[in-house]
């Protein structure tokens, strides 16, 4: 083997330790150990000029930090908001800082399903293609919330709307194709294994941590499903978590976290930086159905534990098609 080899082996080998030690790793610590050792900064030399992108959530956070990269490297970008004045504000700073005129916002309220269908209508009818769609926006409840849906509020929002989103702007990024799917899960799902029997915890007690991480190994599960289906259309979909990013999501949910690791969380750039990789970096191209963080794929489970047997991804696929297809 010769030494640039050897190098690189090492490299990997410290990343995929520094990985299983959890906290180093999705601190802001991990994210400057590994920008230092093995990115190669190239990869987000890029002109996004004609690339039209849709971000969930892009007016906050993660969300926001992903549309100012894109724009900033002149993307076209749909801010998909559920709050106008939000996603208005988030415009016009982001026209601020990046001077780039194409950036729009639509309504879309994850937790309704026409909120949801209104808001692809509406992106279908303006745009002819989807070059990139980032499944960003989340939320975590506190207590079991029941949408005007009938459903229960995180699973809705988090799964739900996020599925029915993404089938309905299938047209689109087929049209653009090859197209991306960037779903933005959790490392919170390692530690789950989806209960295809009860997903909106009907029969057993409500637990907001338990919810948001079944949730999110669902979206991982769904990621490989259409990582599948799609791969004849050319649209490639892939999963990633940002590891702990100072956000309103952590200061509203977890404020004792947020109190005790401090300057140590992510900023939403560093957070949002593997989105950003995986929307516009040349070399994952072909690459789909896979879990990423801090530009590496990831395995998606750490313990046989939380695997699903293949009638589950069924269980799942089906419900989701059945809860948002109208009779
Ligand atoms: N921060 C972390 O440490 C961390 C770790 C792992 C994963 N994540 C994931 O990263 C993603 C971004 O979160 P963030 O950390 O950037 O938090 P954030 O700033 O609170 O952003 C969450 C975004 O989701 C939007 N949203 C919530 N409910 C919605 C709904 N019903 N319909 C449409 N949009 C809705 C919020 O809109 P409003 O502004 O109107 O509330 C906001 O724009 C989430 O999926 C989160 O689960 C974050």
């Amino acid at each position: 083997m010769n030494l640039p080899a050897i190098i690189a082996r090492a490299y990997f080998a410290l990343d995929a330790a520094l990985d299983a030690a959890i906290a180093p790793s999705y601190t802001a610590f991990g994210y400057r150990l590994r920008r230092a050792l093995l990115w190669d900064e190239r990869d987000l030399d890029v002109d996004l000029s004609g690339r039209v992108v849709a971000i969930t959530g892009g007016n906050s956070g993660i969300g926001y930090a992903t549309a100012q990269a894109l724009a900033q490297r002149r993307a076209t970008v749909f801010l998909l908001v559920r709050n106008p004045d939000r996603g208005e504000a988030a415009r016009r700073q982001l026209l601020i800082d990046t001077r780039n005129p194409h950036i729009y916002v639509e309504t879309l309220d994850l937790s309704s399903l026409d909120s949801v269908r209104g808001c692809v209508a509406r992106l279908r009818a303006q745009a002819n293609r989807l070059n990139v769609l980032i499944n960003n926006a989340g939320a975590e409840y506190r207590t079991r919330q029941v949408t005007a849906d009938g459903l229960e509020a995180s699973f809705a929002t988090n799964v739900l709307g996020m599925f029915a989103l993404t089938q309905g702007l299938r047209p689109l990024l087929a049209a653009a194709a090859p197209s991306r799917v960037i779903n933005v899960s959790s490392g919170g799902m390692y530690t789950a294994k989806l209960d295809v029997n009860d997903l909106q915890f009907e029969r057993k007690p409500f637990n907001n941590l338990a919810a948001y991480a079944q949730n999110k190994r669902a979206q991982v599960m769904l990621t490989e499903l259409w990582a599948a289906f799609w791969r004849a259309d050319g649209i490639r979909v892939n999963a990633m978590h940002p590891g702990w990013v100072d956000t309103p999501i952590v200061q509203a949910g977890l404020p004792t976290f947020r109190k005790v690791l401090g300057r140590l969380l992510r900023t939403p750039e560093q957070g949002a930086d593997t989105i950003v990789w995986l929307a516009a970096a040349k070399r994952i191209e072909s690459i789909t159905g896979e879990f990423w963080f801090d530009r590496r794929e990831r395995p998606k489970h750490k313990t046989g534990r939380t695997r699903n047997p293949i009638e589950d991804y069924r269980a799942l696929w089906d419900t989701c098609l059945r809860l948002t297809t109208r009779s």
